[in-house]
């Protein structure tokens, strides 16, 4: 399978338009050696597929698309080379892509769990609003880790696991998570037989989970925050890495203790990183860590063939 990272930051992005932190002011004027990343999504195709399911539709989706030529296949007039659209949650930095998609001839076809569906139909009713451009065809995912396909991709089958993180902020269940507000994909060659594992939002290990990605021959997880009170610690908000449902890097039961149990052979890659996380800064003590890790930082247009 081939999947392109095609937005490795956060919601905001990275520089945020808003934000003088070290790192984007940094990335800004120079001092600072890093990479600028678009919002949060990924793309993803079998071997001999001009198709591709589009992973998580973010506000960048036309610049994203714009960088990314597998996505313009240009067989007609009006063609995309994206067969299907599947988010893992109803986050703004994941669905609010899906308005600039609303051109699409047909029906999008739509790839999400119950509860994102029904918070994208009152919480913020993107899918309402989209009844009056192309629509949707919307399919449920289960949450039992049933396997299924997406039209026209071939060679790649699904299989989706509830998360512990948070739904989006406007949601109703925003503190009162149920099953499905997130969800981590396991997506496998069918030829092959080698799976990726991908979580963006992950909250909190669980031993499920961690099948999964022991299963897995590589993880793209939560790689939003280094310490659980980033935020806190800038200044720039009340609530810990944990209260919205991103597990750190750092600290006792962090993402980087959790990593170094899996096998050796797994590929590990942080990605969804906010634009104040030390690791985009690639002359940083943290990042010189994950190296020493064998921990990589996903980046826009960063391919990775299985
Ligand atoms: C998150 O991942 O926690 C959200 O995308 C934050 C946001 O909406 O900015
Ligand atoms: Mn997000
Ligand atoms: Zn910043």
């Amino acid at each position: 399978m081939q999947v392109i990272v095609l937005g490795a930051s956060a919601g905001g992005g990275f520089p945020q338009w808003n934000c003088n932190c070290t790192n984007c002011a940094g990335l800004r004027d120079g001092t600072v050696k890093a990479l600028a990343r678009t919002q949060s999504s990924i793309c993803v195709s079998g071997d001999h597929s001009k198709d591709w399911v589009l992973v998580n539709a973010s506000p960048d989706i036309l610049q994203q698309i714009k960088a990314t030529p597998e996505l313009q296949p240009g067989r007609a007039l009006r063609d995309t080379g994206i067969a299907g659209v599947l988010l893992v949650d109803g986050q703004i930095d994941h669905a609010t892509g899906l308005f600039m998609l609303r051109e699409q001839k047909q029906r999008l076809a739509l790839w999400c769990t119950d509860p994102v569906h029904e918070d994208l139909r009152q919480g913020n009713p993107i899918l309402r609003v989209l009844e009056h451009y192309c629509g949707v065809d919307r399919k449920s995912i289960a949450l039992d880790g049933a396997q299924f396909e997406i039209p026209k991709v071939e060679g790649i089958h699904f299989s989706a696991l509830p998360l512990a993180s948070k739904a989006a902020p406007y949601s109703p269940h925003r503190e009162q998570s149920v099953a499905g507000d997130n969800i981590g994909l396991t997506i496998t060659d069918k030829v092959s037989g080698r799976r990726l594992f991908y979580a963006p939002g992950l909250g909190a290990r669980d031993d499920t989970v961690f099948r999964r990605m022991w299963e897995a021959d590589c993880v793209m997880v939560d790689g939003t925050f280094w310490t659980d009170d980033e935020m806190i610690a800038w200044g720039l908000s009340t609530k810990t890495a944990r209260d919205i449902g991103h597990l750190p890097q750092s600290g006792a039961g962090g993402m980087l203790e959790w990593l170094a149990e899996l096998p050796a052979h797994v590929r590990k890659i942080l990605i969804h990183i906010n634009n104040t996380n030390p690791i985009l800064d690639e002359a940083s003590p943290q990042r010189a860590e994950l190296t020493r890790r064998g921990i990589e930082v996903a980046h826009d247009g960063m391919r990775i063939s299985l």
